[in-house]
């Protein structure tokens, strides 16, 4: 599947990898770029058509879907992310609720109401950002990362969905990355554009996931492993 010529439409588009995202596929030739935002009056980048969606409102998901039907590639980016006081803090449920009421329902409500409009171009695709905390866990993070696990099954199951009707579907992981959501962690960071560079060559080479730092490819190569990193990861201070 080539940029060039498609037709994107990338979630959470107003900022960080999501911006990344839209900016890049117009650089690299894509015929359209839609920017789905939550405010689409503060968006204002040429070239770029902001269209409104807020991912946990599925009356907002099906309007855009309808509202862009020659999307050839959806880039779901949206995603919040939130610490925790470990995995048995009393806000939990709560907490859990809330991230994948985002990370992971925006993503079935944005595949049901776009998988049509992607079924009717010859070829599609579909990219998840997902993260490297799908496949490690630590109890600060265990309501984010929970969301980003489930996440990622759903993006094995719809891999195979859509296999049918030729959409490719992608995910992406990823550790730290500059971007607001991470910005009060000092630590290395992948800089977005070499991120969404990264994605887009393993999309034209037919990948079906990228993983995109040295620490991201480290966890994935120790998970058949006895000691797996997932038990005794290294933990923050
Ligand atoms: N940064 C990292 O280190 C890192 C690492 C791994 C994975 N990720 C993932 O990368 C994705 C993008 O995150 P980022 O780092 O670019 O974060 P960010 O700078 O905080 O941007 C998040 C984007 O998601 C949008 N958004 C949040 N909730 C939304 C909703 N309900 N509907 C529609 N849009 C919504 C935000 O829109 P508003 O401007 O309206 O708030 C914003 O555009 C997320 O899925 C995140 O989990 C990030």
């Amino acid at each position: 599947m080539k940029i060039a010529g498609s037709v994107v439409f990338v979630t959470g588009a107003s900022r960080g990898l999501g911006l990344a995202f839209a900016r890049l596929a117009l650089a690299q030739g894509a015929s359209k770029v839609y920017a789905g935002v939550r405010n689409p009056a503060g968006f204002n980048v040429p070239g770029i058509i902001p269209i409104k969606i807020d991912v946990t409102d599925e009356v907002s998901v099906i309007a855009a879907a309808k509202e862009c039907q020659d999307t050839t590639i959806l880039v779901n980016n949206a995603g919040i992310g939130s610490l925790s006081k470990g995995a048995l803090a009393p806000d939990m449920i709560g907490l859990s609720k809330h991230l994948m009421d985002t990370n992971y329902y925006g993503i079935v409500r944005t595949a049901q109401a776009f998988a049509p409009v992607l079924a009717a171009s010859d070829q599609s695709a579909m990219i998840n950002v997902l993260s490297d905390v799908t496949w490690l866990s630590i109890p600060m993070l265990a309501a984010y990362a929970a969301s980003k696990s489930a996440a990622w099954s759903l993006t094995n199951a719809l891999r195979l969905e859509l296999k049918a009707q030729n959409t490719h579907v992608l995910a992406l992981h990823v550790g730290f990355v500059d971007t607001d959501l991470v910005k009060d962690f000092n630590v290395p960071k992948s800089s977005p554009e070499d991120v969404v560079h990264e994605v887009y060559a393993g999309l034209e080479a037919g990948k079906y996931e990228v993983l995109a730092d040295e620490g991201t490819r480290h966890i994935k190569s120790t998970l058949s492993l006895e000691d797996a990193i997932y038990f005794n990861p290294p933990l923050p201070d």
